[in-house]
């Protein structure tokens, strides 16, 4: 089976789930996930940013993801998280990705509504879906630090009128969550009546939620029981995000849960094996965190298993 595009998963989930989008930067990650993904039955989205691309390099990606799909017989989408400009798009488009998130939220409006077009214009004739971002969510990606104060919620009316000029496929919207461990500095909050709204205004259109890690206490509280450094970590809670799902946001993008759980396992197996210095020793186990959290996600907060 070749990989998949997201078009006919999103479809199917609109309204009643979420597909889970995990961000992959290496074989045991990408291991995990569609052990998980095999385990459940539920359709997954395997997502590499620019800095993942540049760390693996686009052709091992490329080739693992083909092998997970050969090995697992599972459909995949392959998708390019953050895009930043036309030829990184361009590349991933060319490069077999069968989907690609052009990321133009930093820039003014109408320059991202060009920016998005002309992606949209070029992976459509290829057959390649497209996503998009408007609003400004908080966090670190790519090691751009956006603060709080520089974020800004997704506008319903704009991003009705961003949908119908740019023709993307999905879009992502900024309703309070934020990229890594320290989303929420109080109470957790996401602005649902703003997600409703902007559902209500484009019918049966997918919505993605990106920065919705959940920032597991046990993982936290692992971490720092074996050297780790997350003071005051917060995610999102799981029942927001599974209500989320609900109200036609159909991709839900997590990283740094599967990091946590990756980071803790092996802090936690060289604070019991000091001794060990075979990598498969701690791969292997960090692997086997990274199927059981998603495994996690599928059934508590994706509620996509058995939904291929
Ligand atoms: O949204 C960003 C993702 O967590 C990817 O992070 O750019 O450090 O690979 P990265
Ligand atoms: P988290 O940092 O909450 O896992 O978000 C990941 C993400 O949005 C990738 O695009
Ligand atoms: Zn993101």
């Amino acid at each position: 089976m070749p990989l998949v595009s997201s078009a006919e998963m999103f479809k199917k989930a609109y309204g009643k789930y979420a597909v889970g989008a995990f961000n992959v930067n290496n074989m045991e990650i990408i291991q995990g996930i569609v052990d998980a993904a095999k385990e459940e039955q539920a359709p997954i989205i395997l997502q590499v940013s620019a800095g993942a691309r540049k760390y693996a390099k686009h052709i091992y990606l490329i080739k693992l993801v083909e092998a997970a799909v050969e090995d697992s017989g599972l459909p995949i989408c392959l998708h390019l998280d953050h895009g930043e400009d036309f030829e990184i798009c361009k590349a991933c488009v060319d490069g077999g990705f069968t989907s690609v998130m052009i990321d133009g939220s930093k820039l003014p409006y109408e320059e991202n509504v060009a920016l998005t077009k002309k992606v949209v214009e070029y992976a459509h004739a290829r057959g390649v879906a497209v996503e998009a971002e408007l609003g400004r969510l908080a966090g670190v990606e790519d090691a751009v630090n956006v603060s709080a104060k520089d974020a800004t919620y997704t506008d319903p009316e704009q991003a009705a009128d961003f949908v119908h000029r740019t023709g993307c496929d999905s879009l992502a919207v900024a309703i309070g969550t934020s990229h890594g461990a320290y989303k929420f500095k109080g109470e957790a909050s996401l602005d649902f009546p703003r997600l409703g709204q902007i559902a209500k205004l484009l019918p049966g259109f997918p919505l993605v939620l990106h920065g919705a890690s959940t920032v597991l206490p046990e993982f936290v509280a692992k971490c720092n029981a074996y050297g780790g450094q997350l003071k005051d970590a917060k995610g999102v809670p799981e029942e927001m995000l599974f209500k989320a799902g609900s109200m036609g946001v159909c991709k839900i993008n997590i990283d740094t849960d599967l990091r946590l759980a990756m980071t803790a396992t092996i802090r936690e197996h060289f604070a019991k094996n000091p001794a060990d210095f075979d990598p498969r020793q701690y791969l292997k186990p960090a692997r086997e965190a990274i199927k059981q959290m998603v495994q996690h996600k599928i059934k508590n907060v994706l509620n996509s298993s058995h939904k291929l």
